[in-house]
Parts: C-alpha cells; structure tokens; sequence
C-alpha cells in the first residue's frame, strides 16, 4: 500500500489526502473540503435565479433555481471570512429543489475548481439528489479533468453549521482516477 501526502504545505490540516492503490492501474483517494453556501447576509455567493416566484423564490420551496459560487475550505471556518490561505478552491454550478412535499431535496450539479498546489486547475463533478436532513447524504463523482481524468467515486455529507439559510457543509470524497 503506497501512502503519501499531497499539498505538503497543509499535512497537519483537515485537508489531507491519502493515497491508496485500488484496482490495476488506479489509485484511490479521500478528500474532505467545506462548502460555504451563503444565500442571506453581507457575503452572498449562492443565488436564486428562478423559481415559482421568480428570482424572489424560496430556495426552501419546491422548483427553485440557485446558481452559486462557494468557497471550499480544508477546514469548518465557523466565522469571519474565508481566509485566503484556507480555500482549496471554488464550488461553481446549481442546485434545484426538487420535492415538492418537503422541499427538502435538491438537485446538485457542480464543478469544484481546486487552486491548490499541484491541483490548481484540476476539477471534480459533483451530482446527484441531496435530501438536506437525511441522516445518510452522498453525491457520485461522475468526472474530472485534469490530475482527475477519469475520476469516478462519491461523497458523503454532513451539515457542520447552519445558520438560518446559510450553511457550511463538508464533502468527505472518494475517489479513484
Ligand atoms: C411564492 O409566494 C407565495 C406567497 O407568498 C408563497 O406561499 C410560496 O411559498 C412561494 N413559493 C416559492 C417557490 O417561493
Ligand atoms: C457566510 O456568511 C457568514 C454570515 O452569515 C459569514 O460570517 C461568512 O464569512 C460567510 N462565508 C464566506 C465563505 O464568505
Ligand atoms: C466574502 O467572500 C470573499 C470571497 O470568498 C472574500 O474575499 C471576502 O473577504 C469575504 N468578506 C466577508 C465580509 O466575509
Ligand atoms: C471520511 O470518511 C472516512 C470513511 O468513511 C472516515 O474514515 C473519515 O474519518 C472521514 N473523514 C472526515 C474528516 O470526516
């Protein structure tokens, strides 16, 4: 088993990623990044750009459409602002609420852009249906480019806080490329 550390700078960081040998030819690895999605408050970077009511649409109501552009951190970051030396990269792409009797799912289709390190320039597909209070939540990978040709696996998520509508969640990822 071949064990080594990437982004060397963050090695006693959260973001630590291992590296194991998974089938011929592939390698697997585990990533754990933040999402930081603020729809309300003085740092908006998730959007609703449509819905039932138009742009005005609760993000909490069935058929509405949020465009963001959140950051990803290695760690929680609980408040103040994103610290520079703590984002890994952007989350960019939407998300749509679809059920109609809770409102409590959404479709999420994004691209995480990584501007670290030896990934810089690299990304991953996210997609999949996140039911927000399930107890069990995971998104597939479904691509990458980059150091991530190839990249299949999936992501289990954990809602770290909440605060009104705004929220950090952690992606903890697997994936083989
Ligand atoms: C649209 O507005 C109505 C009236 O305020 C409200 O009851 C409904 O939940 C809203 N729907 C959405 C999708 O925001
Ligand atoms: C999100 O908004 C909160 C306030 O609700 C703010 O403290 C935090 O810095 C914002 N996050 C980002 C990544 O800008
Ligand atoms: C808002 O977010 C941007 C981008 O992440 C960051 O540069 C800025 O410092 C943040 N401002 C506040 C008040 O959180
Ligand atoms: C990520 O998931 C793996 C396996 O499910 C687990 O061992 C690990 O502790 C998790 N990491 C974090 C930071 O939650």
């Amino acid at each position: 088993m071949g064990c080594r550390v990437l982004f060397p700078a963050m090695a006693t960081a959260t973001l630590v990623i291992v590296l194991l040998h998974a089938a011929a030819g592939e390698s697997e690895t585990n990533l754990v990044f933040y999402m930081h999605d603020n729809v309300s408050g003085n740092n908006v970077t998730a959007f609703t750009v449509a819905g039932l009511n138009g742009t005005s649409s609760d993000p909490g109501k069935f058929g509405t459409i949020v465009v963001n552009w959140d950051a990803a951190t290695k760690g929680v970051q609980v408040t103040g602002t994103a610290d520079p030396d703590n984002i890994v990269g952007r989350i960019q792409g939407t998300y749509v609420n679809t059920n109609l009797v809770t409102g409590l799912d959404f479709l999420m289709l994004f691209t995480v852009i990584f501007e670290d390190m030896e990934y810089r320039g690299s990304t991953l597909e996210f997609h999949g249906t996140d039911k927000f209070f399930a107890p069990h939540r995971e998104l597939a990978v479904v691509g990458g480019t980059g150091k991530f040709r190839f990249a299949r696996g999936y992501a289990i998520l954990t809602t770290e806080v909440l605060s009104g509508p705004n929220a950090v969640v952690k992606f903890n990822t697997t994936i083989r490329y």
